[in-house]
């Protein structure tokens, strides 16, 4: 398996060198050169695995045998996933309706980033442990991807990780989680601006490559490929359990959509990649009023508001989602060339127009569909503008919530697993999307819960809101 990058310089990479690795040489991102396919009886055969099994079933594939022996790989997977609250690492919750939570915020600091991020860190470890070399970690946070990378990196013999989080921003918990911190690897500061703002500074590191030799500078962001590859098992895993794929033995595959609530889009890139290596889904990008990826798709307007909205979601206050570079490489045939031009030109002006053709497969191709939350329509259909509705996180504290919850019905109404959200949570923006998703059965769902640490903040719980029969 070699590596290459979306803007079409760089081929032939391993995925040693990846993982050591932030933006590759020519401003890109690494993707697989070649995506191998998971057949439908390989899709079934799986269908009793563990979320870890299958972290090490997906790994497998993308890491050659020569560079890490399966024992080694499975034995530095399991190590690091099971550091979770649940036996397993991520819960699934089946609600009524053929809607499901798949719950990934069991790690230490209650995202989902800890999943990738500790088999990231892990990794990176069984490297460091057999060879003398130092790297040194850059991550810009929106508030979770800095506590999670900490956590996964500290005191780690070799890497530095410098951490560079917006004042102000943030949550008090996330906050805590960076800065109580007091290993001499990790180093963290605050900055003014928004995250967006803290990844310009960081991506021109990156391209000065004196520097990325002399310091061996890398990313735990999503910018690394690595934490895509591990959340590729999140798809996966929530396929095999809600699709209904053992009542279709023979069939043809059923289909399962999933809602990824998108920041720097780096879960919903792992859900086309599975997409592309065979596994049928349909992918709804949940976003708040930084809506640039919701734009995208219903027309093609790929550009940044002049400044990041501040919402109540703010791990997803992003208008830079930098791994869609990933999702138009792939889409538009993998055309380097192509990416390069629009991307570029993205980073100069903060503004493209996608081509109609590369649109076109965005929107129809039924790879990403896209649903600001609380607009009351399906993705593919006119959900309306930034602004309008009641849906978007800008407007999320004035959302008719109690209506919503009246329509899920009450705790007292619904028995086991009871969400508590309130509008300082983007848990908000989980929840007025699964209003949505109620009103429309026709597919089997599931909702990515990608944190809880948000909820903390305050100590007061909002609301009673959101339900499960039977886990
Ligand atoms: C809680 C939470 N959800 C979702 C996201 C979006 O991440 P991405 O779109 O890169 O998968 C983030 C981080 O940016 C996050 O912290």
């Amino acid at each position: 398996m070699r590596y290459c990058s979306t803007r079409g310089e760089v081929q032939g990479w391993g995925f040693r060198e990846v993982l050591f690795s932030g933006y590759a040489p020519d401003g890109g991102m690494f993707m697989p050169e070649t995506l191998p396919t998971i057949t439908p009886d390989t899709l079934r055969s799986w269908t009793s695995l563990s979320y870890p099994r299958l972290v090490h079933e997906v790994c497998a594939l993308f890491i050659p045998d020569d560079l890490i022996p399966r024992h080694d790989l499975d034995a530095v997977l399991s190590g690091a996933l099971s550091q979770f609250s649940v036996p397993g690492a991520v819960r699934l919750a089946r609600l009524g309706g053929g809607l499901s939570v798949l719950e990934l915020f069991h790690g230490e600091t209650l995202a989902f980033k800890d999943l990738a991020m500790t088999c990231t860190t892990r990794l990176l470890d069984y490297f460091l442990q057999r060879e003398s070399r130092r790297a040194t970690v850059l991550v810009g946070t929106s508030g979770d991807t800095g506590g999670s990378a900490i956590r996964g990196a500290r005191g780690l013999r070799g890497v530095d990780v410098v951490v560079v989080f917006p004042r102000g921003r943030i949550t008090a918990v996330q906050e805590k989680h960076m800065t109580t911190s007091l290993e001499d690897n990790i180093h963290v500061f605050a900055a003014d601006g928004s995250s967006d703002d803290i990844d310009v500074p960081l991506r021109c590191l990156f391209a000065d490559r004196e520097l990325v030799k002399e310091h061996g500078l890398m990313s735990l962001n999503s910018v690394n490929w690595c934490r895509i590859l591990v959340q590729l098992a999140h798809f996966l895993y929530a396929y095999l359990q809600l699709s209904g794929l053992e009542r279709t033995p023979g069939g043809a595959l059923p289909r399962l959509e999933v809602v990824v609530p998108t920041g720097g889009a780096g879960n919903i890139t792992a859900g086309c990649i599975m997409k592309e290596m065979g596994v049928p889904l349909r992918l709804v990008a949940m976003v708040n009023a930084n809506d640039i990826v919701h734009r995208a798709v219903q027309s093609g307007d790929f550009s940044m508001a002049t400044q990041v909205k501040q919402t109540l979601a703010s791990a997803i206050d992003i208008q830079d989602p930098y791994n869609m570079e990933r999702v138009f490489w792939l889409l538009s045939g993998r055309d380097g060339l192509q990416v390069k031009g629009l991307m570029e030109e993205f980073q100069r002006s903060h503004k493209i127009t996608l081509p109609d053709a590369l649109h076109r497969k965005v929107l129809h191709s039924n790879r990403v569909t896209c649903q600001v939350p609380g607009c009351g329509a399906e993705g593919g259909a006119d959900c309306g503008s930034a602004g309008g509705g009641a849906g978007l996180g800008e407007t999320a504290d004035t959302l008719p919530v109690p209506g919503v919850g009246r329509r899920l019905g009450t705790a007292a109404e619904r028995t086991h697993c009871v969400y508590y959200l309130r509008p300082t949570a983007w848990g908000v923006v989980l929840l007025t999307s699964v209003g949505n998703l109620l009103s429309n059965h026709r597919l089997w769902r599931v909702v990515l819960l990608t944190s809880v640490s948000n909820l903390l903040r305050n100590r007061r719980l909002w609301g009673v809101v959101l339900l499960t029969r039977g886990i």
